[in-house]
């Protein structure tokens, strides 16, 4: 996963601002940072005519094994990978020869692309006493390769050049900080702004905040307090002593060093860390970067394991394979639960199995950099993408620790629901992911996929296809850094793979439903539900300066489609239990169901940012927006502050009308009459 908001990191990152304007692709990893998930319960009935486990379900779920996880992990982690590099190609091949030898058709698609790469990175202090410090910024005890352990992928496709100047203090990088600085009269503008990361700002908002205030670099540290439910004592014992966590100890070097106006009362007590000035200096920071840009290939590899009935319908399942290092967590987790589901598919193949749709198991390189590979693929892909594919399921930092998360357009809540109710908790005994997942937060949460931190962003975002994403834990202190390892693994997030036995359980069997099912469980009713909830937090919002009763009408017309299409549904499995399969008609309801998402896609994307075309999920473009949701309008309320509330009010007016057409296509795709 490359950049997400909810993930504290413990790694020192450093950027610099690029001197002219940035090349597009920079801007589009700007986005990846954004991503203000919205926590939504769930109360919606199950469908009337929920399946029982079909006998492959019962095979593929006994098939599991934590021994073959940990030895896909073992090998996949046995050396860093990073996308273009040289021993990305192992990987690529360990994977591929994997597929080929279960018997499975593999391939692999190659792409010339421009990637980035750090060659010189230095922070250097200069103290008002005269001293200097020169911050060695390589992890102790890795390979000389450690370099691209700890540069951040913000730095990918950035200019060199160095940052030189005074140092402030802008706790954690938030505009309130910024408007508190401003009240003391301290000016950014030409100084080197160091933040405390936060859970309320993701690092891209905090970078893009700061350039905008005028500052040069952003030096971002984590607190060590910060960080749960890991011993950073025991992480550092394996592998030396690591830059990140100390890099707590060099921030406070720096911050005790600064003079100026005292810290705001509002910001805490950071007494224990500095001397509580803000600056600006007097010490002097230098921050040097220089990369270099090649161009170099990148592979994605696909199994595909053919529909016997509807072999032009795809279901996908997908995860990345390069990693900043050894990718133990991030992403290889996931790949050793794809590379175990292959095995567990080719099984069932072996017994006679096939699939009624086309599965196939795509493998993508270059993530890190901004989900190179899969949206080269989806974007090369994109009519047989828009007119086939059923659904994306994405896994891609699998397992970081305890407790189940996950994210998904709603139609397939109910599905998700259902199949984590078929898989054993791994840990405890006797109840199911389900059981656990709903009893840690009383109701089930699930994410809505707004934020762009993983692959599934080019199929949801961009190509309107429903999309799921699951992961074990959060929030693991060796984000990005070299300590992602098999050993830290073993020792702090999956000690006996179990984890990584639910997250394969959940994802293969979603799959098979999804394949395998005559009638796609997609129920637009829990879609229609949620963008009500939706409507309700934004007309809280709002408070009646903005008509919303486009949304409304739109709301009630993708409900009376639901309950149509629920009902015919319904019909339909009637008829084929009584033996009269009415193929072309289970068909077409289920080309309705699987294309009414694309209703949501808008040919002119959100303003000034076209690639992202889905109005209901995608990134706000602006850090702070208090709506995961229906960036459009997130971004129209954001820009309404800068103008007359006049021409506000009819700019978000403008959205909201967007919008509630975009509901209404989904509507009309579901109902699939023409008006
Ligand atoms: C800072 O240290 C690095 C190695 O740790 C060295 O390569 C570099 O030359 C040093 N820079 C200065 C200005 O002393
Ligand atoms: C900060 O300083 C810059 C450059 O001197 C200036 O352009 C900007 O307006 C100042 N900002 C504020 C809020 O005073
Ligand atoms: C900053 O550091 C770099 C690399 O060590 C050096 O080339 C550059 O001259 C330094 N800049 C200043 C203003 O000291
Ligand atoms: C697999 O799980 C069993 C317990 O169910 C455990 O004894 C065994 O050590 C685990 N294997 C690995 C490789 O972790």
């Amino acid at each position: 996963m490359p950049l997400t908001s909810s993930k504290l990191s413990t790694s020192t990152s450093l950027f610099t601002f690029p001197s002219k304007p940035p090349p597009p692709i920079v801007s589009f990893l700007l986005f990846l940072i954004l991503c203000i998930l919205g926590f939504y319960s769930l109360h919606h009935p199950q469908r009337s005519y929920s399946t029982p486990l079909s006998e492959n379900s019962i095979k593929f779920l006994s098939l599991a094994s934590n021994f073959t996880l940990s030895d896909y992990l073992r090998s996949l982690t046995s050396h860093s990978h990073l996308a273009g590099t040289k021993p990305s190609l192992d990987t690529i091949q360990y994977v591929f020869s994997h597929f080929e030898q279960l018997g499975l058709e593999a391939h692999t698609v190659k792409y010339n692309t421009l990637l980035s790469y750090p060659q010189h990175v230095s922070l250097l202090a200069h103290f008002s006493d005269g001293g200097v410090v020169n911050f060695s910024l390589t992890e102790k005890g890795v390979a000389q390769n450690a370099l691209f352990d700890i540069v951040q992928p913000y730095h990918a496709y950035s200019p060199s050049g160095s940052a030189y100047g005074k140092v402030v203090f802008v706790n954690y990088g938030r505009e309130e900080d910024y408007r508190a600085l401003e009240v003391m009269g301290v000016n950014v503008s030409g100084c080197l702004v160091m933040a405390r990361k936060g859970e309320s700002l993701s690092r891209g908002g905090v970078i893009t905040i700061a350039e905008g205030k005028g500052a040069l670099g952003v030096l971002l540290y984590a607190e060590r307090d910060g960080v749960d439910g890991v011993e950073r004592g025991t992480v550092m014992r394996g592998v030396g002593d690591p830059l990140s966590p100390g890099w707590a100890g060099n921030a406070q070097t720096i911050l005790e060093s600064l003079a100026g106006g005292f810290m705001p009362q509002s910001w805490g007590d950071l007494g224990r860390v500095n001397g509580g000035r803000v600056g600006p200096g007097p010490t002097l920071v230098n921050l040097t970067y220089q990369g270099e840009e090649k161009v170099a290939t990148i592979q994605n590899i696909f199994a595909v394991i053919r529909g016997l009935e509807e072999p032009d319908r795809y279901v996908l399942l997908g995860n990345h394979r390069d990693a900043w290092t050894y990718g133990a967590v991030d992403p290889n987790s996931g790949t050793a639960a794809l590379l175990d589901i292959a095995r567990r598919y080719a099984m069932l193949m072996r017994k006679g199995w096939s699939p009624r749709r086309t599965i196939i198991l795509c493998s993508w390189d270059a993530e890190e950099f901004g989900m190179v590979g899969s949206t080269e693929w989806v974007e090369q892909n994109l009519v047989n993408l828009g007119a086939k594919v059923v659904a994306y399921l994405n896994v891609d930092c699998a397992v970081q620790g305890p407790g189940f998360f996950a994210g998904a357009t709603p139609q397939l809540d109910n599905l998700l629901i259902e199949v984590t109710k078929n898989v054993k908790d791994p840990d405890s005994d006797g109840v199911t992911v389900y059981d656990q997942w709903a009893a840690t937060n009383s109701v089930v949460n699930i994410q809505r996929l707004s934020g762009v931190d993983s692959d599934f962003a080019p199929f949801l975002q961009h190509a309107g296809v429903p999309s799921v994403d699951v992961y074990y834990g959060r929030d693991f202190p060796v984000y990005h850094t070299a300590y992602d390892s098999y050993t830290w693994m073993v020792n702090h997030a999956d000690p006996l793979f179990l984890r990584h036995v639910a997250v394969a359980g959940v994802w293969g069997l979603l799959a098979l439903r999804l394949a395998d099912d005559s009638i796609l469980h997609f129920n637009y009713l829990s879609y229609a539900d949620q963008l009500q909830a939706h409507k309700d937090i934004l007309s809280n919002l709002l408070d009646g300066s903005v008509s919303l009763d486009p949304l409304t009408m739109a709301i009630q017309e993708l409900t009376t489609a639901a309950k149509e299409a629920e009902v015919e549904a319904k019909r339909l499995m009637e008829q084929e239990t009584i033996g009269h399969v009415p193929v072309l008609k289970i068909r077409a309801l289920n080309d309705r169901l699987m294309l009414a998402e694309r209703g949501f896609l808008d040919a002119d994307g959100l303003q000034g940012r076209k690639w992202f075309k889905h109005l209901i999920y995608g990134p706000p473009s602006d850090y702070e927006s208090k709506l995961g949701f229906f960036p459009g309008i997130a971004n129209a309320i954001s820009q309404s502050t800068k103008t007359s509330k006049r021409d506000g009010q009819a700019l978000i007016q403008h959205e909201v009308w967007r919008v509630a057409r975009a509901i209404q296509r989904a509507a009309s795709a579901l109902r699939g009459e023409l008006t």
